[in-house]
C-alpha cells in the first residue's frame, strides 16, 4: 500500500485486518459472527465435556476415553500448590491485581520440563498443562489471601471447576455452578490472534520458553481494551445503578467519547457469538434481587448503545465481555477476579497457539519508520 500524496509506504499500527500468519486452531468470522474451535462450532462445543475441548484444542483430535481420563487426572494431580509456591504467594504484597500475581507467577511454577509426559501430548504441551493446572489454585488463593483467610487446598477427587469454586469460596458449588463456569469457559478458551495470543506467539517466535509466552500473554489479556472489559463492564453496570438510567448514561459517555465496556469487538460487526450464549445464561442466573437489578441494568445499556451508535452508523454491539460478569457474580467471583478467571480458560489456547508456532517457527520483528530527527 502507498500513500497516494507523498508516495511513502502506508504502515499499519493496530494491525487491523491485516493477515499476519497462519493458525488451524481457531477460526473467527467476525462479518456472520461465528466461532469454532478446530473446525466445531462453539455452539456445539459448549454442551461437550470440559476436558475434551481442551484436548480438542491443544492437540487437535478429539481424546478417545482413556486420553480423556488420563488428561483429567493429570490436572488434578498438579493442581496443589506446592509449599514453595504457596510461600511465594504469601510473600507478595496484598492489593497486587490477581493478573498481575498471574502474569508474575506464571514462569517461576513448574521446573522447566521435567516429570512424566502425559500420553498422547508433547513435552511443550505438558508443561503448558502443568501450568494451567495451577491456574485455579493460584486464582483462588490469592483471594483467600487478600480476604486474610488460609487458602483451600486443592482437591483431586473433585472436577476441575468445581474445585476451583470451592477453593475460591470456601463452600461446595452447586452443579448448575459448575456446569455454567464450564461452559463460560469453554467459550472463552481460544479466540486466533487475539491481543494476548499474539504477544505469546511473538515471545515464542525468540524461542523463549512456553512459561514466558503464557507469562507474555496473560500479561496483555489484563487491559481493559482486552480481556479486562469484564470488570470494567460490570463495575460500569453498578455505577449506573438501574435500568431507567442507563440511556442517560450511555448518551453521556458517547459525548465525552469514552468507551462503553464490554461493547466493540476488532472483529465481531455483529453480536459476539460468545455473548449470544452467555446472554441467556446470564439472565437465567439473575432472575431476582440485585442480580436481576443487575442484568436489566446490562440489558438496557446494550439496548441505548444500539439506539446511539446506529444513530452514527456505526456497527457495534455486546462482546463476551458484557454479560459474562453477570455470570460471574452469580458465581460468587467478584469482578476484580473475572480476568483471572478468563485467563484460566485462554491459557488453553495460548498453549496450543505456542505449539503451533514453534511447528514452523520465525522471528517476528516488524520495522518502524523513524520520525526523530538526524543529529
Ligand atoms: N464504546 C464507544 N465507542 C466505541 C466502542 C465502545 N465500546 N468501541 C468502538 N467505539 C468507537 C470508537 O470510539 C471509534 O470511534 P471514532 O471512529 O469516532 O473514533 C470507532 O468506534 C472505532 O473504534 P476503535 O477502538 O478504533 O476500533 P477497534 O477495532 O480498535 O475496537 C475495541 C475494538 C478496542 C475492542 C473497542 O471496541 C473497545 O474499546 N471496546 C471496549 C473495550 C472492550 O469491551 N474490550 C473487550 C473486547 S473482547 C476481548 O478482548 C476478549
Amino acid at each position: 500500500m502507498t500513500d497516494a500524496e507523498n508516495t511513502l509506504p502506508v504502515y499499519s499500527r493496530d494491525l487491523a485486518g491485516i493477515e499476519v500468519g497462519e493458525t488451524q486452531i481457531s477460526d473467527v468470522r467476525g462479518d456472520e459472527g461465528s466461532l469454532s474451535y478446530r473446525g466445531h462450532s462453539i455452539d456445539a462445543l459448549v454442551d461437550k465435556p470440559f476436558w475434551q475441548v481442551v484436548w480438542l484444542v491443544v492437540t487437535g483430535a478429539w481424546p478417545d476415553p482413556a486420553q480423556e481420563a488420563a488428561l483429567r487426572d493429570f490436572m488434578a494431580s498438579h493442581s496443589m500448590l506446592t509449599p514453595p509456591e504457596l510461600a511465594l504467594l504469601r510473600a507478595l504484597p496484598r492489593g497486587l491485581h490477581p493478573m498481575l500475581v498471574l502474569q508474575g507467577l506464571v514462569p517461576v511454577l513448574p521446573p522447566g520440563e521435567a516429570g512424566p509426559e502425559l500420553a498422547g501430548a508433547d513435552a511443550t504441551t505438558t508443561t503448558g498443562l502443568r501450568i494451567a493446572a495451577k491456574l485455579p489454585s493460584l486464582v483462588a488463593a490469592w483471594y483467600r489471601l487478600e480476604q486474610g483467610l488460609d487458602p483451600v487446598p486443592a482437591d483431586p477427587a473433585l472436577a476441575f471447576h468445581e474445585n476451583f469454586l470451592q477453593m475460591f469460596t470456601g463452600h461446595a458449588p452447586d452443579a448448575e455452578q459448575v456446569k455454567v463456569l464450564d461452559v463460560a469457559q469453554v467459550l472463552q478458551m481460544e479466540h486466533s490472534y487475539n491481543a494476548g495470543t499474539f504477544a505469546g506467539r511473538v515471545c515464542a517466535s525468540t524461542l523463549a520458553p512456553i512459561q514466558s509466552s503464557i507469562s507474555a500473554s496473560i500479561g496483555t489479556l489484563f487491559g481493559v481494551l482486552h480481556g479486562g472489559a469484564d470488570e470494567a463492564a460490570l463495575e460500569m453496570a453498578r455505577t449506573i445503578g438501574g435500568p431507567e438510567r442507563a440511556a442517560a448514561f450511555v448518551a453521556d459517555a458517547l459525548r465525552q467519547k469514552q468507551k462503553i465496556m464490554g461493547m466493540g469487538h476488532r472483529e465481531y460487526k455483529v453480536v459476539d457469538p460468545r455473548a449470544r450464549i452467555l446472554k441467556p445464561l446470564a439472565k437465567r442466573l439473575c432472575s431476582s434481587g440485585d442480580a436481576r437489578q443487575l442484568y436489566e441494568t446490562l440489558e438496557a445499556v446494550e439496548a441505548a448503545c444500539q439506539t446511539e451508535f446506529a444513530q452514527r452508523g456505526k456497527q457495534i454491539r455486546a462482546n463476551v465481555e458484557f454479560y459474562k460478569g453477570a455470570v460471574f457474580n452469580q458465581l460468587g467471583i467478584p469482578s476484580r477476579y473475572f480476568t483471572a478467571v478468563f485467563a484460566m480458560a485462554r491459557v488453553y489456547g495460548y498453549i496450543a497457539h505456542f505449539v503451533e508456532f514453534r511447528q514452523d517457527s520465525c522471528l517476528i520483528r516488524p520495522r518502524a519508520r523513524y520520525v526523530g530527527t538526524a543529529k
